[in-house]
């Protein structure tokens, strides 16, 4: 068993104990460390739980609690990307306040004794713009991006250097007494290296030796990397880590990246995981001998302004993860891996001593018992048939193991948690009206004119004109029609035909929207193609063309091109077809109301405001409204609009489009079985993202002003601000639900419903209470054959007025069993205000 020791930046081959010892005695040395087990920390082999919350995905105000839900859900480690063009939006002007206050941010870890898992990349991904790359870097001399490049090289050297230095001098990391016990260079390197060889392969080794060779004083990763060179821990990021090992018998197995759900799309489906495939997916991994899970995302959060990556991806980064966008805990999402969580810390000891015995116990089960030799014992009872129960014997006893789920057994005899038995309670939440706007509006030009525009012969490339400074460049040029073109005396129009390599655009003849189109997700390219009301003479054609987020992955995406690059035609005309791609173009970068500053307080004023509201395309709308009472999260409900730009107070709250409704599949979910990211969605035929995060940190107590920019003339009328609320809790718990606090009474027998309101509400109504055979989900559970007739009264009686309330699922406790030898359980619906 070979223990890698770290100095700072330096392996120590394995050590005899005197080595340990005057090393945990050094302030500078390894206090973080592994072995082929686990991450070592202060001498002790660790299962850490960890999970993804990214800083500028949610406010600074929003952070302790979002913290603190971690920690209440068992989490020992928090990670994040540091995001690189939030942090130097021009080269060597660094920024980090606000959302990107990563000091503050990991201060605040530390502050609740949680661990932090650096993720520095300087490449991310992670569905953000130019995945955390800043858009100037594209534009260096000779730069290829994530290979052996020198520019490239220099550059990323620089940048995680500066990282490094200021966590260093911040004493943020674990032997200075700070958080900080892991760090990782570049990410899921694995699939270039896959598709490009040689050349990226020693940039690989470049990263990793410029990483180490940067004296942290904690160990390195690479997630998704095989080749991560020692001493770099080689990491795996997917939905389950089955076939995952590392590329080293003495590294430990790190679940870098289990993933919570999926990312929304603008035009895709919502994903959503079930929580008991995602448990048995954790639970799995550390059956194996992983001694470390992250959930990706934790929080997913929101990506405000134009953060959003893609392109297409939506701004809402919700994820389906146990603590939902607006930052509170879904259920029973949370809470299922709150009580997974602690069922694995209560085998911790047994996790770290060894490794397992692995015996079969049927066709598809199995059982992995830790540290039988060394005065612990857990078992894990594994079943992986997608379709039944199957009953074994484990250590002389029965056991009855739901289909694809696995059981934890902390002293290799009793169940304190099933991954397929959701025990604890379901919110379904509501998002209900609190404000309505009165609207003025601002029609922006539809034919610009050519202050601060510039020509040139044929089409250009589009984030090489805006720099990314805004979503927008306007196209225009002008066509001749001559008097005797045929189609003036009655025939058809004719034919304009625009391919653009992305993302989106809207045509103008004339001053007057003539249509609009748009990429997708799988591919951003477009073709407008339609007949256009011409006039004889001349007439303008203008096009603005829109970006919807840079691309964050794919092999050197800072080579794809975004915007209008023709070829543009024009069909039907006496001569045939006319090429208008060769022409002289104008062009000018984004809005006018953008140049005006239109969404700040100040910029209002610049223009005259209509006090009418029409529904027009590029059009902007303002309002003025006061702070809603209390402080349940807020969003604003955009379902009657196209497609455009929110800002609240000058905040940027992103991008909006549910113009764009989601085509797919939408069948029904079942947990069983292995997952992937089409198996579990909603909303198809309907807007991927309807509602938009406003940070209640945002607004004033009067007078906010909300500004909006609309492409493409959606209902203003429509739109409110709703406040997001628990709308019912449920439970459904059987008589034989395993219990970790059951377990620890040693009480086995008496399951138990647990209801418990949002902080400051109490249960007011029993909706639905059955002790018996109930059917159904919460919100629509039904009595089944077997009901208590007390169950109601009983529910009444023990819940209404507290905040909290248990009740027993046993016979006595409903006055007498309403079925004999019927296995019963509870449901209930109860409503919290
Ligand atoms: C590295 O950073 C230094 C100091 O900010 C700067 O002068 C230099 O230009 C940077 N080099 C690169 C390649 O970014
Ligand atoms: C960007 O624009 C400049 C002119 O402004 C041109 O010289 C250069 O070739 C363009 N680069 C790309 C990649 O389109
Ligand atoms: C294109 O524009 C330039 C400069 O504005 C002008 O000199 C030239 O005549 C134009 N060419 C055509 C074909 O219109
Ligand atoms: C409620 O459940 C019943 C059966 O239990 C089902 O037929 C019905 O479709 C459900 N209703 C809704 C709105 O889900």
């Amino acid at each position: 068993m070979g223990t890698h020791w770290w100095s700072p930046g330096r392996a120590v081959g394995p050590p005899l104990l005197a080595v340990v010892i005057l090393s945990l005695l050094t302030p500078a040395a390894a206090s973080v460390a592994y072995d082929h087990k686990a991450i070592i920390i202060n001498g002790q082999r660790r299962i850490l739980l960890s999970g993804s919350i990214h800083y500028p995905r949610s406010t600074p105000q929003m952070w302790p609690d979002l913290i603190q839900k971690a920690k209440d859900g068992g989490l020992d480690v928090i990670q994040t990307y540091v995001f690189w063009n939030g942090h130097e939006p021009s080269p060597g002007q660094y920024y980090f306040e606000e959302r990107f206050d990563l000091v503050q941010f990991i201060n605040l870890v530390k502050k609740a004794g949680l661990y932090v898992n650096l993720r520095i990349g300087p490449y991310i991904c992670a569905e953000w713009n130019f995945g955390g790359f800043p858009v100037w870097l594209k534009y260096v001399p000779g730069i290829q991006f994530r290979t052996a490049n020198e520019p490239f090289k220099a550059a990323m050297k620089n940048f995680t250097a500066k990282i490094v230095s200021m966590m260093k001098s911040e004493g943020l990391f674990h032997w200075q007494g700070g958080p900080i016990i892991l760090c990782q260079i570049e990410n899921e390197f694995g699939p270039l290296e896959w598709d490009q060889g040689a050349p990226v392969k020693a940039y690989a080794a470049w990263a990793a030796e410029m990483a180490v060779g940067l004296d942290t004083g904690v160990p390195w990763i690479m997630c998704k990397e095989d080749d991560a060179p020692d001493p770099v821990i080689n990491t795996w990021n997917g939905f389950y880590g089955d076939y995952f090992s590392t590329n080293r018998p003495y590294k430990p197995a790190m679940l870098t990246e289990v993933w919570t759900g999926w990312f929304t799309g603008f035009g895709a489906p919502v994903p959503h995981r079930p929580v008991e495939d995602l448990a048995f997916a954790v639970a799995k991994f550390i059956q194996k001998g992983g001694s470390f899970v992250n959930y990706y995302m934790y929080h997913g959060g929101t990506n405000f302004g134009r953060t959003a990556g893609g392109p297409f991806i939506a701004t809402s980064y919700d994820y389906d993860a146990p603590i939902d966008e607006f930052g509170l805990v879904r259920e029973p999402k949370w809470g299922h891996l709150r009580d997974l969580h602690r069922a694995i810390k209560l085998c911790e000891m047994a996790l770290v001593s060894g490794d397992p015995v692995v015996t079969s116990l049927g066709n598809t089960q199995e059982s992995y018992v830790y540290g039988s030799n060394s005065g612990y014992c857990a078992a894990f009872l594994a079943n992986y048939d997608t379709k039944y129960y199957a009953r074994v014997i484990f250590n002389g006893m029965h056991y009855d193991l739901p289909p694809w789920s696995i059981t934890i057994l902390p002293d290799c005899k009793t169940t304190v948690f099933n991954t397929a038995k959701v025990g604890v309670q379901t919110s379904l939440m509501q998002m209900n009206p609190v404000v309505g706007f009165t609207w003025q509006s601002y029609g922006d030009e539809t034919k610009f004119d050519d202050d601060n525009s510039f020509t040139a012969i044929g089409l250009l490339e589009q984030i090489n004109m805006t720099r990314d400074t805004s979503d927008y460049l306007w196209y225009k040029t002008n066509v001749d029609i001559a008097q005797d073109e045929s189609f003036l005396k009655g025939g058809a129009y004719p034919v304009l035909t625009v391919m653009s390599a992305g993302h989106s655009l809207s045509v103008f003849v004339n001053g007057q929207l003539a249509g609009s189109a748009y990429g997708g997700l799988q591919d951003p390219r477009l073709t407008y193609s339609e007949c256009i009301e011409l006039q004889s003479g001349s007439n303008t054609i203008s096009i603005l063309s829109a970006s919807v987020g840079l691309p964050n992955v794919g092999e050197h995406f800072e080579t794809w091109n975004t915007g209008v690059l023709g070829p543009v035609t024009l069909s039907g005309l006496n001569e045939g077809k006319r090429d208008l791609t060769w022409q002289n173009w104008s062009y000018k970068i984004g809005l006018k109301g953008e140049a005006l500053n239109l969404h700040t307080t100040s910029g209002i004023s610049s223009v005259e405001w209509q006090e009418s509201y029409p529904k027009q395309p590029l059009t902007w709308y303002k309002a003025f409204f006061d702070a809603p009472e209390g402080s349940d999260p807020l969003a604003i409900d955009m379902g009657s609009m196209g497609k455009g730009q929110i800002w609240i107070n000058g905040q940027s709250i992103g991008r909006y489009w549910p113009g764009y409704t989601a085509t797919g599949d939408c069948g029904a979910c079942d947990y069983h079985g292995e997952f992937n990211e089409a198996k579990c969605r909603t909303n198809c035929g309907e807007p991927s993202q309807r509602w938009y995060h406003v940070p209640r940190s945002w607004l004033n107590p009067t007078g906010n002003l909300l500004v909006l920019f609309e492409e493409w003339g959606g209902d203003p009328s429509g739109i409110s601000m709703v406040a997001r609320k628990v709308g019912s809790i449920c439970a459904y718990v059987s008589e034989w639900q395993p219990s970790i606090i059951n377990w620890r009474m040693k009480d086995y027998k008496k399951a138990k419903v647990h209801l418990s309101c949002p902080e400051g509400k109490k249960i007011t109504t029993i909706k639905f209470a059955s002790f018996g055979t109930p059917q159904g989900v919460c919100g629509n559970f039904s009595e089944g054959s077997c009901h208590a007739r007390k169950s109601f009264d009983v529910f009444e009686k023990r819940c209404i007025g507290l905040a909290s309330c248990s009740v027993a699922v046993v016979a006595e406790v409903f006055g007498g069993d309403p079925c004999p030898g019927v296995m019963k359980a509870s449901a209930v619906e109860a409503i919290c205000e």
